[in-house]
């Protein structure tokens, strides 16, 4: 059975009870608007834990004032339906005023991996991650947490924050699910017209051949990212973002492909901004 849990002392409530039958918890955070990417991240869970939590939140403090948290896709049905189809054992959906009630008012700063990638287009968006994920990580008190390779910059970001805060909930990272045709399932993608979808296929396209370069023995990061804003301006509907290469996982600037990096892409689609990535390992 799938519990649905609004409030945050019902939670505790059940992770305590988890707890005393000796079980221990795994914990996939999401906004929602599920598919196969995030259920992906529940059986990777469910096989690792005995009992499984999901959060359900668009948390507001993550979004920037000119960003879509209005009209953020919110499918919560569908959602509980998903949940229950892979055995979740409780669904955390509170309302914004029980994670940030009146008078809330302390917040969590990851420093050193958020000033780069989506923290420069994003200012304070990994400050409303770094914070809710802590809200959270203290409310379910998992033993082993779930986040997808499709943010690897947050996985990088929250890594970090647990190591730093000496929390005790490990973090780990599931590999990116893909359509047939390659774009990274996103809740987004529901935002592109029929060409902008078809247009958006550069993305994961522009990842593949930098993985040939490197594959051929291309090692200078600088070509490759070359090679990659190239690919992506041919595409006439794209607008890049950025597309860059840093060390992964200490996203530390790096010129040689002498140990593995993260190369990372957001384009815009019309109003809307995709994400993507890859990590290249030096032949
Ligand atoms: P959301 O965008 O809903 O994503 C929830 C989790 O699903 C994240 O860890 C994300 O990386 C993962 N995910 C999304 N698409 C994926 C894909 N195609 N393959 C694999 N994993 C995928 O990320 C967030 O929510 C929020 O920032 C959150 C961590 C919940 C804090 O509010």
């Amino acid at each position: 059975m799938t519990n649905v849990v609004e409030s945050v002392a019902e939670m505790r409530a059940i992770v305590a009870a988890a707890r005393k039958s000796g079980k221990t918890i795994g914990f996939v955070p999401t906004m929602g608007a599920l598919h196969n990417g995030h259920l992906e991240l529940m059986k990777e869970a469910r096989k690792a834990c005995d009992a499984v939590i999901v959060s359900i939140f668009v948390n507001p403090t993550q979004f920037g004032p000119n960003e879509d948290y209005d009209a953020y896709p919110r499918t919560w049905q569908e959602d509980l339906q998903a949940c229950k189809s892979v055995g979740v054992d409780a669904v955390f959906h509170p309302q914004a005023e029980e994670m940030y009630p009146a008078g809330w008012g302390t917040w969590v700063d990851v420093n050193g991996v958020t000033d780069k990638l989506c923290g420069k287009p994003r200012p304070g968006h990994f400050r409303g991650v770094a914070t809710v994920v802590t809200k959270l990580l203290n409310i379910v008190q998992a033993d082993k947490a779930f986040f997808g390779q499709k943010d690897a910059q947050q996985v990088v970001v929250l890594k970090k924050l647990v190591r730093d805060l000496n929390m005790l909930t490990e973090i780990n990272m599931v590999p990116i699910v893909r359509e047939a045709d390659g774009l990274a399932k996103s809740s987004r993608n529901v935002y592109l017209n029929p060409k902008e979808r078809q247009a958006a296929l550069v993305l994961y396209q522009s990842l593949c051949s930098a993985r040939e370069m490197v594959a051929a023995g291309e090692h200078n990061c600088q070509a490759i990212r070359t090679a990659v804003l190239r690919q992506l301006k041919s595409e006439p509907l794209a607008s890049v973002d950025y597309a860059e290469i840093y060390s992964f996982p200490e996203l530390k600037d790096i010129e040689k492909l002498n140990q593995d990096v993260l190369l990372a892409v957001a384009v815009r689609f019309g109003a809307t901004r995709l994400i993507d990535n890859m990590i290249l390992i030096p032949k």
